[in-house]
């Protein structure tokens, strides 16, 4: 049993409307803690037939919203960031409970999530139209920003409550309605923030969140039904091409945060010490459970020797355990399936040649506790260095010339967030053009703000979130061409 300061932010039931609903023909499924497999909850298994009602409402609730002012509008939004801030504590100690990472990581994801809220509900107020030249002497020509209408937002387990109001916001801010589909694994986090958002004051309907393990038929419904106009997905880039494919049937607009393959490169002129410190934040925050995490680390060969040492030494030094312990660094990944992969992009690495400085196999502390682990010898040929690992494993691969570093690094369908550590100027301005990759670290491991634009190119996803581009792709830019002006 989860204790909390406010027991009524443990939900376990879809929201839908305003109320808490349940499909009692389904039943109801177990959410459970990663450190000990122990069930949290037992929650209301909603699917399709949810799905369909709390987009009706969805859309009914619309109608009112989009009419109120963007100050009016912002104004709800802010009593959601207060009210998230002051039940911080709660917030994270759910996350934690259903998602395993340190409490530490899970405060910090509170206020991430938070700063979404806060930066969009002052960001809907500057959704500005324009007024164009005309090409013709009696025309007026303008341009109107309006709600893109309801949108689906199917969320990820990894960041359960940053990537909702990553997306709920500046949709909610254009004056959207939304049908929330978080991941089964870590449904608490959703609901508790559909409870604060009730509280806040937000209309019966604007916000749903449905709860359930059937993620084809209710992705099938956010995708497929004609009054969804975006559907706003972060997840494995596996399932955004399916949803994109499915979205095509009614052309719904798109956003996908899909997986990535971050290059970590580290030049011989870094600076060391620097260069660690940032590999071990990109790297293994959230046990490597993170789209944008370092997953191949390139070093040049006059830094490799004290590269490795130092961060060996600093890997060794983590404490592995249970993300409500104070002195844990790292928590167990999401589920049992997590560690086999990960496991098994070890094994190839290891029989290809590769060797572990640190860690290399499942933790004694069993369960999906995996050792922080340090690869070295790493080639191209091996899984690791082309899949995304999403697990607590470094593997460092040696290069000699930064022409050898870029065409390693783009050499992967993915692009999303990559990393640079380098202390020449010209090389900055350089590897940052030429580098494939929607976001570009450079000598800064930890990129993610809510005032920068988060987002890949190629295969890791479609549009912007966060910052002063991420409420684009919730509206819609009608053009006014009107004679006699
Ligand atoms: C992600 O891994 O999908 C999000 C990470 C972040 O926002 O920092």
């Amino acid at each position: 049993m989860l204790h909390l300061n406010d027991q009524s932010l443990l939900r376990t039931r879809a929201f839908v409307a305003g109320s808490w609903v349940e499909e009692p023909e389904l039943g109801e499924f177990s959410v459970f803690n990663p450190a000990d497999d122990k069930v949290l909850a037992s929650v209301a298994n909603t699917g399709p037939k949810t799905a369909n009602t709390a987009i009706e409402k969805a859309v009914v609730a619309m109608e009112g919203w989009k009419r109120r002012t963007a100050k009016d509008r912002a104004h709800i939004l802010r009593k959601w960031f207060d009210l998230i801030l002051t039940n911080a504590e709660d917030l994270a100690l759910i996350m934690t409970a259903e998602q395993g990472k340190p409490l530490a990581e899970s405060q910090a994801e509170i206020r991430y999530a938070a700063s979404f809220v806060e930066w969009f509900a002052e960001e809907g107020k500057r959704a500005y139209g324009d007024v164009i030249p005309a090409h013709a002497p009696d025309l007026r020509l303008l341009t109107l920003k309006q709600p893109v209408g309801v949108v689906a937002a199917i969320t990820p387990w990894n960041f359960p409550s940053a990537m909702i109001t990553r997306k709920a916001a500046p949709a909610l801010a254009a004056g959207c309605a939304l049908v929330i589909k978080p991941a089964a694994e870590t449904p608490l986090s959703a609901l508790a923030l559909a409870e604060l958002a009730h509280r806040a004051g937000f209309p019966d309907g604007l916000i749903n969140v449905v709860v359930g393990t059937d993620a084809v038929g209710i992705g099938g419904v956010l995708s497929g039904h004609p009054q969804v106009r975006k559907l706003t997905f972060t997840g494995s880039t596996r399932v955004g091409k399916l949803l994109m494919a499915q979205c095509a049937a009614t052309v719904k607009k798109t956003s996908m945060e899909l997986g990535g393959n971050a290059p970590f490169i580290i030049f011989d002129d870094a600076d060391l010490r620097a260069a660690v410190a940032g590999v071990m934040a990109s790297k293994f925050r959230n046990a490597g459970q993170t789209c944008i995490s370092a997953n191949r680390i390139l070093v040049q060969e006059g830094i490799y020797p004290d590269f490795v040492r130092e961060l060996t030494r600093a890997v060794k030094a983590l404490r592995l355990g249970d993300g409500r312990d104070p002195d844990t660094d790292i928590g167990p990944l999401i589920d049992g399936a997590a560690l086999d992969n990960v496991d098994s992009l070890v094994r190839n690495a290891l029989d290809g040649g590769a060797m572990a400085m640190a860690g290399g196999q499942a933790s004694v502390l069993g369960g999906q506790f995996y050792e922080p682990t340090v690869l070295v010898d790493v080639t191209p040929e091996m899984r690791v260095f082309r899949e995304e690992i999403f697990g607590p494993v470094a593997p460092v691969v040696r290069f000699s010339s930064e022409a050898d570093a870029i065409a390693m690094a783009n050499d992967t369908s993915a692009g999303l967030a990559s990393y640079i550590y380098t202390q020449n100027v010209s090389r900055i301005f350089h590897m940052a053009d030429v580098l494939d990759y929607g976001m570009v670290g450079i000598n800064e491991g930890m990129i993610s703000t809510e005032v920068a634009p988060f987002g890949g190119m190629k295969e890791s996803g479609v549009g912007r979130e966060g910052s002063k581009y991420g409420i684009d792709d919730y509206l819609e830019i009608k053009y006014l061409c009107i004679r006699g002006g």
